[in-house]
């Protein structure tokens, strides 16, 4: 009999998140309802941020965040590209041009000490992605953008929950982006969210959520009426339905549980996988608790990459590969960024590999993702 699949990664839903679900579904709200403000109050408590609005996706959450910072036709974000195309994405939505910046080679997160030399007078914002669930160096970045006078934002997409010496993502950087997607770290279908402590960042990415419309501080000089609304700026539908709050809200009730599973699981690997040769191990920042979104290992020798990653699929283990070099798609080809312009990350995306990492995985699932991963190293990789 063929051995079951086991992705990457996979949703956790209990019956208690579709009870949750259900229950909106005969309430008087599915949309812009109770669910949504419960859902942000929630997000805002487990962070610490003093705000949270939740949106459609992770890249509706990075286009309204930069939008909210002021990035704007012509301007310049400063960005790595071990990423999905969304962060750079959002930037070209508004006109505006990710610079890439090259990571450190161990963690895959953006090296501060890159970026000084990237910063012109158009940088709007430095945006750090939290590659695979780790925090990335927000005390330097920090330190660098109030040099510049720029915006730091978290591309929080894999880290909700992580820590850097006790503080909570969501405190790190100016303006953090979450993601709902199933693979994440919780679940609302598609979803996202921002979170800040800045106030008018807070109300610009409702505004922007939303078409831009606004009930109160009308420009008129009268009274139009109780009904009156307006426009004042070009906004999207970017709502998160009531029914997906409901599932978010109970799914973050389980934050906690899902997160030590996943850190339970990457112990593991960590421990299993320290012998094997040929296979390089995620490299962590002193202080940082991951959120282990994804477990990536690297093989020594790029040339090997792919018979190592066929010969686990062809036995049921669901390895991906997380990321081409974002500059590297046709597209950003196109628009004149050239291969080779980060090495560091062209060297990481040739010989990465990402294993399961879920909370649904079993202790057999992982003993098999470990014995498997150990045994095909042995035969394609030594
Ligand atoms: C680092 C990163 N940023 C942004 C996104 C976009 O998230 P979403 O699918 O919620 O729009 C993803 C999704 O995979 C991601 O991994």
């Amino acid at each position: 009999m063929a051995e079951r699949f086991l992705p990457y990664g996979h949703q956790t839903v209990d019956a208690d998140d579709i009870e949750a679900v259900v229950k909106t579904l005969s309430s008087d709200y599915l949309t812009t309802g109770p669910e949504v403000v419960a859902f942000e109050k929630a997000l805002a408590a487990q962070s610490g941020a003093s705000h949270a609005s939740v949106l459609s996706s992770c890249t509706a959450a990075l286009h309204a965040a930069y939008a909210a910072i002021g990035v704007g036709p012509g301007d310049e974000i400063v960005t790595s590209p071990l990423t999905f195309a969304a962060t750079g994405n959002a930037a070209l939505y508004l006109g505006a041009r990710p610079v890439f910046v090259d990571i450190d080679p161990s963690t895959g997160l953006i090296d501060p000490a890159l970026i000084d030399d990237a910063i012109t007078s158009r940088t709007r914002a430095i945006v750090a992605i939290d590659y695979a669930g780790q925090p990335a160096d927000y005390d330097a970045l920090r330190r660098i953008a109030a040099q510049h006078n720029v915006s730091v934002v978290a591309d929080a997409a894999h880290s909700l929950g992580a820590t850097d010496a006790g503080r909570s993502v969501g405190t790190l950087a100016d303006v953090t982006a979450l993601s709902f997607h199933p693979v994440k770290l919780i679940t609302t279908g598609e979803g996202g969210a921002v979170l800040t402590d800045d106030a008018d960042v807070h109300s610009r990415v409702m505004e922007f959520r939303s078409h831009g419309m606004v009930y109160e501080g009308s420009r008129l000089s009268h009274d139009e009426g109780p009904w009156y609304m307006e426009m004042q700026s070009l906004g999207f539908n970017y709502r998160l339905t009531d029914i997906q709050c409901a599932l978010g809200r109970s799914q973050l009730r389980k934050l906690p549980s899902f997160l030590a599973r996943r850190r339970a699981i990457a112990s593991l690997y960590d421990s299993s996988f320290s012998s094997v040769s040929g296979l390089e191990l995620p490299g962590r920042r002193p202080g940082v608790e991951p959120a282990w979104h994804l477990y990536v290992v690297r093989v020594s020798e790029p040339s090997r990459r792919r018979a190592f990653f066929e010969a686990l699929r062809r036995r049921s283990i669901g390895v991906q590969v997380h990321y081409l070099p974002v500059y590297r798609h046709p597209y950003y080809q196109d628009l004149g960024y050239s291969e080779g312009l980060c090495p560091r990350a062209e060297d990481f995306y040739a010989r990465a590999v990402s294993l399961p990492i879920f909370p649904g995985l079993s202790d057999g699932d992982v003993a098999r993702v470990i014995e498997t991963v150990t045994a095909v190293a042995r035969e394609v990789l030594a």
